[in-house]
């Protein structure tokens, strides 16, 4: 197998988010509330993985779509800003970037208003599949919301990724079994799948964590890691290796960008070659950084401080 060019490659929803604290209400009529802090984030699947990713010093590749408007001119400064590469970053004529306002309360529950926009145009043609994955890890994040690549083509890059000696990652963006045929297409060359517990259930429609992981080994997935929002993370290898890990003790100020930040810390520890329980705590640790602070990844500085957080932070129990 050649050497990588990069050591993760995440594609997919790349967002930029406004964020403010504490939220309480919306303001009756044309009124205004005083809050704390407001602040700016690249968040999504792919944008807060690939950013928080390289503040732990993986070579990272990002791919996906901006519009040309201030957003994405905001997203595209801070991907170079901590030397993401985006020669794979498409700005979209005629679409809008993917832009969120989160309204986080004081208890870190973030209730937001999104627009959809580029994520959900942009494609990887087929004579680009090399370069999108010539990298160590390929993740692929947001699945459900790549209108324009979900289901066939992404099946197809999934495969090519395979092919070509990536670990894949898959994190997703799903409500329903509506969503499922997205995920089902990716799944059969998913190494890990790592939705969050609500989206795995409401994909398979069962409740019980065991059954939920069987019916996504059934489908392809050699591992799952589900996070459990404050109860922390639940891993199932089809070589039978299974457990829980509870989420570190913190006070939380924002979970957006938790789930996101945790594939960006597994990504690591996949290239540092990590055993899976410290695979898990890491990811965790990274998550939790990224909850301490307002907005996707703001608490996450580099692999070492992730890797001391990891050491000297109690967990919940
Ligand atoms: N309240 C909390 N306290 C401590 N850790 C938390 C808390 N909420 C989330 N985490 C950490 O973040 C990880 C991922 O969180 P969660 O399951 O909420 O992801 P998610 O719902 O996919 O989030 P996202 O919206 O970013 O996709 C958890 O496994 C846990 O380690
Ligand atoms: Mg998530």
């Amino acid at each position: 197998m050649t050497a990588k060019s990069f050591d993760y490659a995440s594609m997919g929803f790349i967002t930029f988010d406004c964020l403010g604290w504490p939220f309480t209400a919306v303001p009756p009529g044309g009124g205004c509330y005083m809050i704390d802090e407001i602040t700016m984030a690249v968040s999504g699947a792919a944008g807060v993985a690939a950013i928080a990713a390289a503040k732990m010093g993986l070579r990272t590749r990002a791919i996906g779509g901006v519009g040309p408007d201030l957003m994405g001119d905001w997203v595209m400064q801070r991907l170079h800003d901590f030397k993401v590469d985006t020669a794979m970053m498409q700005r979209k004529p005629g679409w809008k970037t993917s832009s969120s306002i989160v309204t986080t309360r004081a208890d870190g529950s973030r209730p937001a208003l999104h627009m959809k926009g580029a994520t959900g145009t942009f494609t990887v043609a087929r004579e680009d599949f090399a370069k999108a994955t010539d990298a160590t890890v390929f993740h692929l994040g947001g699945v459900g919301l790549m209108d324009a690549m979900d289901g066939e083509a992404n099946a197809r890059l999934m495969r090519h990724a395979k092919e070509s000696g990536c670990i894949t990652t898959v994190d997703i963006f799903a409500g329903s079994a509506d969503d499922l045929p997205d995920v089902d297409a990716v799944l059969p060359y998913t190494d890990y799948f790592m939705p969050s517990i609500e989206e795995a259930r409401a994909l398979s429609g069962l409740e019980d964590l065991e059954d939920c992981t069987k019916f996504f080994h059934d489908r392809g997935v050699a591992c799952c890691v589900f996070t459990l929002g404050g109860d922390g993370a639940y891993y199932s290898h089809t070589d039978g290796t299974r457990f829980r890990i509870p989420a570190f003790d913190i006070q939380v100020k924002c979970t957006c960008g938790c789930g996101d930040a945790f594939d960006a810390g597994y990504a690591v520890a996949l290239c540092k070659g990590f055993d899976p329980e410290t695979s898990v705590r890491f990811a965790q640790a990274t998550s939790a950084l990224n909850a301490t602070g307002l907005g996707s990844q703001a608490s996450v500085e580099s692999f070492e401080h992730t890797l001391n957080f990891m050491k000297t932070t109690p967990t919940r129990r």
